[in-house]
C-alpha cells in the first residue's frame, strides 16, 4: 500500500493540472477527457501550431526551416552511381552501398563536435515507385534489389556551416540489407526452430528486413526491431501451416513481395523454419562498420514496434516493446545483471538475459505485468511450452496463455525523460469489439476504432521494474467537427485546430515535450475530414496541450524522430510519399519519381527545437 501511495502521489504530482483530484475514481474514459481541462497557454509548447494540409511539401511553423538531409537511393560511397528517375536503371549492386527505401525509427549517435552517426530504419519498399512494371513482373533481380532497400542504413554526420550534414566520405557509412549475416543469441540462440539447411545451428540469420522503429542502448548500440515479416514469405507447394504461423500471420500467398518465388529461403515449402528467425530485435554497433548485428531472442518474437530502453534505478535494464497487430500486447523486458556506467563491455550482453513481462490493463486504472517466464502462469509443456526458449519464439501465445490485454495496435512506446512515465500509441483498430477476443472497454474505449489513442502508464513507486502500474489515457485522437459529443470527437484535448488520426511514432525530447507522428487515413473525407496529410504534432504532458507541428506531403506517413543533444536540430522521416501512385513528386518536384526521405528540421534563430 505504501508502494501504491507513492506511485499515486507520482502521478499525480506528474499530472497536477488536470486537477486530477478524483482521477482514479473516475472510468478510463472520463479519465482519459480529463486529460485536457487546462490545455491552453502551456510553457512548454513556444511554436506557433501550423493548419492542416493537403499539399505535397513539408510544412513547418513560422521560425523555423526544414531540409532533405538523404533520400532513398542517395550512394552511401562516394563511388556508387546516383538513384536513376529511369527506374529500370536501378540495381541491386548499387542498391547495397545506397541509402534504402522507406527510412523509419532512427537514433543519432554524437562521435564528436564535429561528427556524428544517424541509424535509419529501411522498413520496406514500394513496388509501384520502385518498378515500371509495378511489381507485377517481377524477376530475381528485381527481388534482388527489393532485399537490398531493406534493413538498415548507417550514415555519418558532419556539422557544416548550415548545420548537420550527410557525408558520402564519412567513416561510419554502412549498409546492413536482408542478406547480411547477423548473430542469433539469447535463449533461443540454436533451438530446432530456428534451424535451417543453410544454418543447421540456428545460429547465423541472413539479414533483417521490415524494420520498423527502433531504439539506443547507453553502451552506445542501435536497435532495430522486425515488425511484419510474415509477409515475405510464402509457397506455391502445398504446406502444412501451424497454429503458431497462423497466430503470426504467416501464410502460403505472401505480402505481394514475391520473395519465395525467386529466393527458396522464402518458400516455405523449402525452408519452414525460415519464418523463425524474424521477428527479433538486432542490436548493431554503429560505430563499427564492421561488426556482427546480433538477433536479442530474449526480447520476444513478435511484429516489433520500437525498443524503449531505460535504466531502472537498480541499474537493471528495462525494455519496452509493442507489437504492432490488432488485438496484440504490451511487452516489458527487465534484464538479470545491471548497466555499468563504467564498463561497456560488461554491458554487451545485457539483452541476453532477463525476464519478459506482458501487460494487462484492468478496468480500474490499475493493472500489473504478467511473467512470461518458463513454469509460471501456465507457461508448461502442458500448455505447449516446453521451454523458455518456446516461449519466446512463440510469445504472442504465451502472452494469451497468461491472459495478456489485447490491445488496439501497439506502437511506439516513450519514456518521460524526467518522470516515471511510459506512453504507448494505440495506432487504431478496425476489430475492436467485432472480435470475441477485442472487447470495448479499459485502454481500448471504442469500437470500430480508426482514429488511435494514447495510453500512459505510472510504475509503481516509480520503479520500472515494478510488478504493478497505474494507467490512464493520455489522448484519443478523433474528429469533433463530425463527431462532437460521442467518444469519436476524442478527448477533449482534441479540437479542430490541432485533429489527426492514427498516433504512431512518439518521442520525447530533454525538456520533456511529447512528439507525435501519425501514420492514418490521408483522405481528408469523411470521418478524417479537416485532418489532411499525416503529420507531427506535439504536446504537454502535464497540461494535456496539443499543437501540430508539421505537415507532411501527399500520401506520406511521417515517421522516425531524432534530437542531437543539444535540441537544436530535428531529423524527421517522410515515409513513402506518393504510395500507390496518388501523385506525389516529393521531394525533388517536377516529375522525379516520390522518395522516402530523412528531413533536417532548424530554427532560424538557431534555438531550441520546439522551445
Ligand atoms: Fe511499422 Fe507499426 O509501424
Ligand atoms: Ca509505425
Ligand atoms: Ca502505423
Amino acid at each position: 500500500m505504501a508502494e501504491r501511495g507513492l506511485s499515486r502521489r507520482r502521478f499525480l504530482g506528474a499530472t497536477a493540472a488536470l486537477g486530477a483530484v478524483t482521477f482514479f475514481s473516475m472510468t478510463p474514459v472520463s479519465r482519459s477527457i480529463a486529460a485536457a481541462l487546462s490545455p491552453t497557454a502551456s510553457s512548454l509548447l513556444g511554436f506557433k501550431a501550423v493548419p492542416a494540409s493537403t499539399a505535397d511539401t513539408i510544412v513547418v511553423p513560422e521560425g523555423y526551416q526544414v531540409e532533405r538531409l538523404i533520400s532513398w537511393g542517395d550512394p552511401l560511397f562516394a563511388d556508387v552511381a546516383e538513384f536513376s528517375n529511369q527506374l529500370h536503371k536501378n540495381t541491386a549492386a548499387n542498391q547495397k552501398r545506397q541509402f534504402g527505401d522507406n527510412n523509419d525509427g532512427m537514433s543519432f549517435f554524437p562521435v564528436d563536435q564535429q561528427t556524428a552517426i544517424l541509424a535509419v530504419n529501411n522498413e520496406y519498399t514500394n513496388y509501384e515507385l520502385m518498378f515500371e512494371h509495378q511489381g507485377k513482373n517481377m524477376t530475381a533481380a528485381d527481388v534482388d534489389y527489393a532485399q537490398a532497400a531493406h534493413g538498415v542504413s548507417i550514415i555519418t554526420l558532419t556539422k557544416q556551416a548550415q548545420g548537420w550534414r550527410f557525408d558520402r566520405n564519412g567513416r561510419f557509412n554502412r549498409r546492413i540489407d536482408a542478406s547480411t549475416a547477423m548473430r542469433i543469441s539469447g535463449p533461443a540462440q540454436g533451438h530446432a526452430l530456428l534451424q535451417t539447411n543453410a544454418d543447421p545451428k540456428g545460429e547465423v540469420a541472413l539479414g533483417t528486413f521490415n524494420n520498423c522503429a527502433n531504439g539506443m542502448t547507453p553502451w552506445g548500440t542501435y536497435l532495430t526491431c522486425e515488425e511484419n515479416f510474415n509477409g515475405y514469405f510464402g509457397s506455391d507447394a502445398q504446406v502444412d501451416l501451424s497454429p503458431e504461423f497462423s497466430r503470426y500471420g504467416i501464410a502460403a500467398v505472401d505480402a505481394g513481395y514475391s520473395w519465395y518465388k525467386f529466393d527458396s529461403r522464402f518458400d516455405l515449402g523449402k525452408e519452414p523454419n525460415e519464418p523463425n528467425r524474424f521477428g527479433w530485435v538486432v542490436e548493431i554497433d554503429p560505430h563499427n562498420p564492421s561488426s556482427i548485428p546480433v538477433k536479442r531472442t530474449a526480447l520476444g518474437r513478435f511484429k516489433h514496434e520500437n525498443a524503449e530502453l531505460v535504466i531502472a534505478e537498480d541499474g537493471r535494464v528495462v525494455v519496452y516493446l509493442g507489437d504492432d497487430e490488432r488485438g496484440e500486447h504490451i511487452y516489458r523486458f527487465v534484464s538479470r545483471n545491471k548497466y555499468s556506467p563504467t564498463d561497456q563491455t560488461a554491458n554487451r550482453d545485457l539483452l541476453d538475459d532477463g525476464e519478459l513481462f506482458v501487460a494487462k490493463f484492468n478496468e480500474d486504472g490499475s493493472g500489473e505485468w504478467l511473467s512470461l517466464a518458463y513454469g509460471q502462469n501456465g507457461l508448461t509443456a502442458d500448455n505447449g511450452f516446453a521451454s523458455q526458449a518456446d516461449i519466446l519464439i512463440h510469445a504472442r501465445l504465451a502472452a494469451t496463455q497468461v491472459g495478456a490485454t489485447t490491445m488496439d495496435r501497439p506502437e511506439w512506446v516513450a519514456v518521460h525523460p524526467h518522470e516515471p512515465m511510459v506512453f504507448c500509441t494505440l495506432t487504431n483498430n478496425k476489430n475492436r469489439g467485432l472480435k470475441d477476443n477485442q472487447p470495448v472497454g479499459g485502454p481500448n474505449p471504442r469500437a470500430e476504432n480508426h482514429y488511435g489513442q494514447i495510453v500512459r502508464w505510472v510504475p509503481s513507486a516509480g520503479q520500472h521494474t515494478a510488478k504493478d502500474f497505474q494507467w490512464d489515457l493520455f489522448l484519443m485522437a478523433g474528429n469533433p467537427d463530425i463527431h462532437g459529443g460521442t467518444l469519436y470527437a476524442g478527448s477533449s484535448n482534441i479540437t479542430t485546430d490541432n485533429m489527426f488520426n492514427s498516433p504512431d511514432g512518439i518521442g520525447f525530447d530533454q525538456a520533456g515535450r511529447l512528439w507525435i507522428q501519425s501514420d492514418g487515413n490521408y483522405s481528408n473525407q469523411d470521418d478524417f475530414a479537416g485532418q489532411g496529410n499525416n503529420q507531427m504534432l506535439c504536446a504537454d504532458p502535464k497540461t494535456g496541450e496539443v499543437r501540430r507541428f508539421l505537415t507532411g506531403p501527399v500520401a506520406c506517413e511521417i515517421t522516425g524522430l531524432a534530437f542531437t543533444p543539444d535540441q537544436k536540430t530535428l531529423f524527421v522521416g517522410v515515409q513513402h510519399p506518393g504510395e500507390e501512385r496518388v501523385p506525389s513528386s516529393f521531394p525533388f518536384g517536377g516529375d522525379s519519381v516520390a522518395r522516402s526521405s530523412v528531413m533536417v528540421i532548424t530554427r532560424i534563430d538557431g534555438g531550441v527545437i520546439g522551445a
